[in-house]
């Protein structure tokens, strides 16, 4: 197998991933990303099992939508029938993913109450039944991981995962809160800590990455020597800082973020066409346009646009005036 999480342990201490974020991490961000300053490794959307094995398998396709230039990418998956993650796992081999994922992590309502994502964590049976039909799946051709969070209710590391580490995953990756603290208190990277610790006796071979917090690259090294971690996941800093995975952390003039953002743009237009409307792009003005003089006007007069292509053209607008 060419182990992805093995191969980053041994190159880079500590390796960073560019966080699943739903309705962020698409194809066209990641190939951004991947262009001007890449992370490590990246990975999808969250990917309904259940829904690609049904009549809605096109709607869930297009999360899987994945380019050569983006360098190895890991496909996240979500639901609740094992058959389903078997015959997933099956085809995002044949797709290219560099591994797959799957997700006990989500607090989301809609999730939970269908018994999936961080509802595993009350559900060892399922989860262990899940994780045993994607290794089939995955037919030992590529990895296959966890990521998840320290409890539901109440932080629960020690049991949760050293459960996990049980199943005889080749990463977990810990988001170091409960799923019940949602994204309101800061990570507990003590448990994270915890879970690298229960590592080293349960399942020495199993690739540890902490998440929760991690805003530059410097923060995961530093979070690496307090807890052991093998690698370091960021999501949100991503969304606040392009340049998140970039060691050099050169400054980037407002001509150079607009040059992306129509780069940005034109892929968007590029790969999705029709197929999705233009006010999702809109939340990734802000990282392209903020601690500028006269930022806000001139993202207030983006967010006015209807279009890509007035989009476009308000930008050629504000290059030639600055
Ligand atoms: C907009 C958004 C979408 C997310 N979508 C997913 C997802 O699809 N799958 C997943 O496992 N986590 C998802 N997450 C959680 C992140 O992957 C990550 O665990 C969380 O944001 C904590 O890391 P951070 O502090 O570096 O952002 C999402 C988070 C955000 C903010």
């Amino acid at each position: 197998m060419n182990n992805i999480w093995q191969n980053l342990k041994e190159s880079k201490q500590p390796f960073c991933v560019l966080a699943p974020m739903d309705d962020v991490t698409d194809t066209v961000f990641r190939q951004i990303v991947a262009k001007h300053a890449p992370a490590d490794l990246m990975m999808t959307e969250f990917a309904n099992a259940d829904g690609y094995c049904s009549p809605g398998k096109e709607a869930i396709s297009s999360r899987l939508r994945l380019s050569p230039s983006e360098g190895p990418v890991i496909a996240q998956i979500w639901g609740i029938n094992p058959d389903n993650y078997f015959t997933m796992a099956q085809d995002l081999v044949a797709m290219g993913f560099a591994g797959i994922d799957i997700n006990m992590g989500c607090p989301v309502k809609d999730m939970i109450k269908k018994g999936a994502c961080s509802a595993m964590i009350q559900n060892p049976e399922l989860a262990s039944k899940v994780i045993a039909a994607t290794i089939k799946g995955a037919n030992g051709k590529v990895p296959v991981s966890v990521k998840t969070r320290i409890g539901f209710n109440t932080i629960d590391t020690e049991k949760w995962i050293g459960f996990l580490l049980q199943q005889k995953l080749d990463a977990i990756i810990v988001h170091g809160r409960t799923k019940k603290e949602m994204s309101k208190v800061p990570a507990h990277w003590d448990e994270v800590k915890k879970a690298v610790a229960l590592r080293d006796e349960i399942s020495p071979n199993t690739v540890i990455i902490g998440n929760g917090d991690v805003l530059t690259r410097a923060e995961a090294s530093d979070r690496a020597k307090q807890t052991g971690v093998d690698g370091v996941m960021i999501g949100r800093g991503v969304f606040q800082n392009l340049f998140v995975f970039d060691e050099t952390q050169t400054e980037h003039s407002l001509a150079e973020m607009l040059g992306i953002l129509v780069e940005h743009i034109g892929l968007y237009q590029k790969t999705w066409g029709d197929s999705k409307s233009f006010e999702p792009l809109k939340k990734f003005f802000k990282l392209y346009i903020s601690g500028f003089d006269g930022s806000a006007k001139v993202r207030a007069k983006l967010m006015e646009t209807h279009s890509p292509q007035e989009a476009l053209d308000e930008i050629e607008l504000i290059l030639k005036k600055s």
